[in-house]
């Protein structure tokens, strides 16, 4: 085991969920002088690499963003060979979900993808929905504006059908109609490929997440560094708007 695994083993608060922006395929793949889908297939690679590692060391949820609304302006070609990817990867890494004991899930405009994507999909969450060791959830087609419009879109109707009250639209029961609706809050959001922004992702979900951003290319983002990001979660404060002396209070 690494002395990074060993230590994240120990933690007493780790991180339940982890959400992940995988970024910097593209620039990984021009670097070795290769297609941008080269890069992409090596992200897949990363992928199963980062969900074994997060499920050996109990992480719950881990949440990564691999299509987003805006991806679907990419050159034609690309997005054809995203959506190749994405069904072969669903085939091929079923045998891996099902060794871990990782259930699949997905967030997003998931009826936008092409068929042969969403009964890929479907099969898998379908095969995997019994495992409960941690919940794999991808991101596709996914954009917080779409998820947030959606969400007031439904409570709106709701109002409108005489089925709830305006005074009962709360934060909770905007929670309760996002993508995200069964799952907690992600403690922590990591983005690779030394790029400092959102980009539309789980907005509402990460207003109290600790952000963690490193210069590393996706494909190069290994097990370690991982355990890196978790342990460097382990010395942040979260104090949800309270003051430090409170929260060493609620300790003792
Ligand atoms: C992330 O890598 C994967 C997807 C968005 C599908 P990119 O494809 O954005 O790679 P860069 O940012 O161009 O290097
Ligand atoms: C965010 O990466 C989406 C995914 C990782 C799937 P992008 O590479 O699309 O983000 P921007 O456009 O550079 O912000
Ligand atoms: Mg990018």
């Amino acid at each position: 085991m690494s002395d990074l695994k060993a230590q994240v083993k120990a933690l007493k608060n780790p991180p339940q969920h982890i959400a992940i922006i995988m970024d910097g395929n593209g620039r990984w793949a021009k670097k070795k002088g290769m297609l941008r889908a080269f890069g992409h297939e090596n992200g897949v690679d990363a992928l199963r690499r980062i969900a074994t590692a997060a499920a050996e060391v109990d992480v719950k949820f881990l949440t990564v963003y691999a299509f987003s609304s805006e991806n679907w302006n990419r050159p034609k070609t690309e997005v054809k060979a995203l959506m190749t990817l994405l069904v072969s990867s669903l085939k091929k890494e079923l045998k891996t979900l099902k060794d871990n004991n990782i259930r699949l899930q997905a967030i997003g405009e998931t009826a936008s993808l092409p068929k042969n994507c969403q009964n890929e999909l479907a099969e898998v969450i379908e095969l995997t929905k019994d495992h409960n060791h941690m919940t794999l959830t991808l991101a596709l087609s996914y954009g917080s504006r779409e998820e947030l419009s959606r969400a007031a879109r439904c409570l709106a109707q709701e109002v409108a059908e005489g089925k709830r009250s305006l005074e009962s639209i709360d934060e909770e029961a905007m929670a309760s109609k996002l993508y995200t609706a069964h799952m907690p809050d992600p403690d922590l959001l990591i983005r690779t490929s030394n790029e400092y922004r959102i980009s539309n992702y789980l907005m509402w979900q990460i207003a109290y997440s600790e952000l963690y951003f490193t210069p590393k290319l996706w494909p190069d983002f290994r097990e370690d560094d991982l355990y890196q990001a978790m342990l460097d979660y382990q010395n942040r404060e979260r104090r949800f708007g309270k003051i430090s002396e409170q929260l060493k209070s609620e300790i003792s």
